[in-house]
């Protein structure tokens, strides 16, 4: 077995593509995530998984984010997010947001989002594994979601 036989499986995994708000109070930022799934219905938990390298995951101390599920016209918006930040950037703030109960942002344009409160994280290889609990949820515009298969794929660096 090699990397190229894993690999092409691991294509074949369907995921959706979203956008991860995290920090509060002007340390907000946000990435695009694809490796997201639920864990749990009861309590409803959900899991993505961020590299350790990422600069989104210093505001994770925040204890609180939120998935905003694409649309799938919007892989401009995931191509946004998934630039790398620069320090002192906030890749937010082209975009319309309202907060979130638990204080992260919502981007209003999105399909629907998740409100979490992190639950736990996980060190899992070069990623960490972050559990939410979800307290709030809502979709917000029609359409249906953007997903692996437009093409758009998280690929290792
Ligand atoms: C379609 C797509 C899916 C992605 N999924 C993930 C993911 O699940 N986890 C992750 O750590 N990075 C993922 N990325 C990469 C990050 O979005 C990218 O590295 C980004 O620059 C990180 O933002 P930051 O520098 O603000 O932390 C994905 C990128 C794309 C294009």
């Amino acid at each position: 077995m090699s990397e190229t036989d894993i690999a092409k499986v691991l294509k074949k995994i369907p995921y959706p593509v979203s956008v991860v708000t995290v920090g509060t109070g002007g340390a907000e930022n946000g990435l695009t995530i694809s490796w997201l799934s639920q864990v749990s219905f009861d309590p409803p938990l959900i899991m993505f998984a961020i590299d350790k390298n990422h600069y989104s995951n210093l505001p994770l101390g925040s204890q609180s984010f939120v998935v905003n599920l694409l649309k799938d016209d919007q892989s401009h918006i995931a191509g946004h997010f998934a630039g790398q930040s620069m320090e002192g950037e906030n890749k937010i703030d082209k975009f319309p947001t309202r907060e979130a109960g638990s204080g992260s942002l919502i981007l209003t344009e999105a399909l629907a989002f998740l409100d979490c409160e992190v639950e736990k994280t996980i060190e899992a290889g070069g990623h960490t594994l972050v559990i939410g609990k979800i307290i709030d949820a809502g979709v917000l515009n029609d359409g249906q979601p953007l997903t692996s298969a437009s093409g758009m794929r998280y690929q290792k660096s």
